[in-house]
């Protein structure tokens, strides 16, 4: 199991918190305000070094406290680890791994594979093209094995690009920018590409089981045309790139386009069936994870059973429960749901309530 055992100190309204895991199903039930929400959080933190609510850090511990400690025991295939963040507001921050220093969050990543489905997640469906992209470079990231270094790359070409035409500089010197840029941008290109090859199908298979969706299209695009040569496309477009003051193409414009005929699917799916879409996207790269590279994720789920009729509760608690994953799953009252994976699969399953940030 991924997550053995999690310790958290001070974080939000737990103070002192020590749960064993189950390697398959925890659930945790619990009133408006317990700490459910907070639990999952911290789990989140662990595997990326940032809230998924909130970017102050002084909301994130507890109130008159002066840090909070998150330690986790990680099992990943026949290794094991302990991973620990400590984060004080007055000393920053201070990452272990296995007792020895890090400055690397994605070591912590690469420990923990995390998928977390909440209230931002809608995002993937209804924002920009960032929160897609961010679903891609996961996969990239963890299946097709990218370093960091590949984003660091791109990102410092692109913003060196876009400072020089930001300052009107010469066409030559903007361009001194693009050889690096359009390398690490077809490196990008092509993990993605590969990446989604493998995804696509098995997100259909799983949107059949979840939802009837006539029509659906599912197109990446690079983020420039790829029948062109990205170097010639700059050069074309240096007029107004220099004019609008940043790149207008490359891999940073990247997208996933998700449509059933030629409408955007989050302007035909209603927020219950756009749920259930998230669902399957979620379940098809966890299923990949565990295909590609033998690892399970860890699936964080915030409030499954909120704008799920009963038997769409029970058709994604079927589908969870044939995926090989560690899934925490957040809820007021989810004995219902428990039973029903107990019932499909003789998963290991664990309980928790959850009560003014006490979770037994
Ligand atoms: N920094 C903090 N210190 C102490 N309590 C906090 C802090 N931040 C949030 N809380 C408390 O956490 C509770 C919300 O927890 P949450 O996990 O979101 O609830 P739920 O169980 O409904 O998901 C609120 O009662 C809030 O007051
Ligand atoms: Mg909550």
């Amino acid at each position: 199991m991924p997550l053995q055992s999690l310790a958290i100190n001070d974080f939000r309204n737990l103070s002192n918190i020590k749960v064993t895991c189950g390697s398959d199903f925890n659930f945790l039930s619990g009133a408006n305000g317990a700490g459910k929400s907070n639990f999952l959080e911290a789990v989140h933190y662990l595997g990326t070094g940032r809230s998924f609510r909130c970017s102050v850090l002084q909301r994130l511990v507890q109130h008159q406290a002066e840090k909070f400690i998150l330690c986790g025991k990680i099992e990943l295939g026949s290794n094991q680890a302990v991973l620990g963040i400590e984060r004080s507001i007055s000393e920053g921050q201070k990452l272990h791994i296995g007792g020895e220093k890090t400055n690397s969050i994605a070591e912590f990543a690469r420990w923990l594979p995390l998928q977390t489905f909440n209230q931002e997640s809608y995002q993937i469906l209804t924002s920009g093209p960032r929160y897609r992209r961010q679903l891609i470079d996961w996969g990239v990231f963890h299946v097709e094995h990218a370093q960091l270094l590949l984003w660091q790359q791109t990102e410092r070409a692109l913003q060196q690009r876009n400072a020089a035409l930001k300052q009107q500089q010469s066409r030559d010197q903007v361009s001194l920018w693009d050889r690096e840029f359009v390398a690490a941008a077809y490196a990008l290109h092509n993990s993605r590409e590969l990446y989604l090859k493998k995804l696509v199908p098995l997100l259909r298979t799983c949107l059949a089981q979840l939802l009837d969706l006539e029509g659906l299209n599912i197109e990446y695009y690079a983020g420039w045309d790829m029948k062109r040569d990205l170097a010639e496309i700059l050069q074309y477009s240096w007029t107004r790139d220099s004019y609008l003051g940043f790149t207008q193409f490359g891999p940073h414009r990247a997208d996933l386009q998700l449509k059933i005929g030629q409408v955007p699917v989050q302007d035909v799916l209603s927020r219950g069936q756009q749920k259930l879409f998230l669902l399957a996207l979620y379940v098809a790269q966890g299923l990949l994870l565990n295909q590609a590279v033998e690892k399970r994720s860890v699936f964080l789920i915030d409030d499954l059973l909120a704008e799920l009729d009963m038997g769409k509760q029970q058709q994604a608690m079927h589908v969870l429960a044939n995926f090989d994953a560690q899934i925490f799953i957040t809820g007021i009252d989810l004995c219902e749901l428990a039973n029903t994976a107990q019932r499909i699969n003789n998963k290991d399953i664990k309980m928790f309530h959850v009560e003014h940030g006490i979770i037994n």
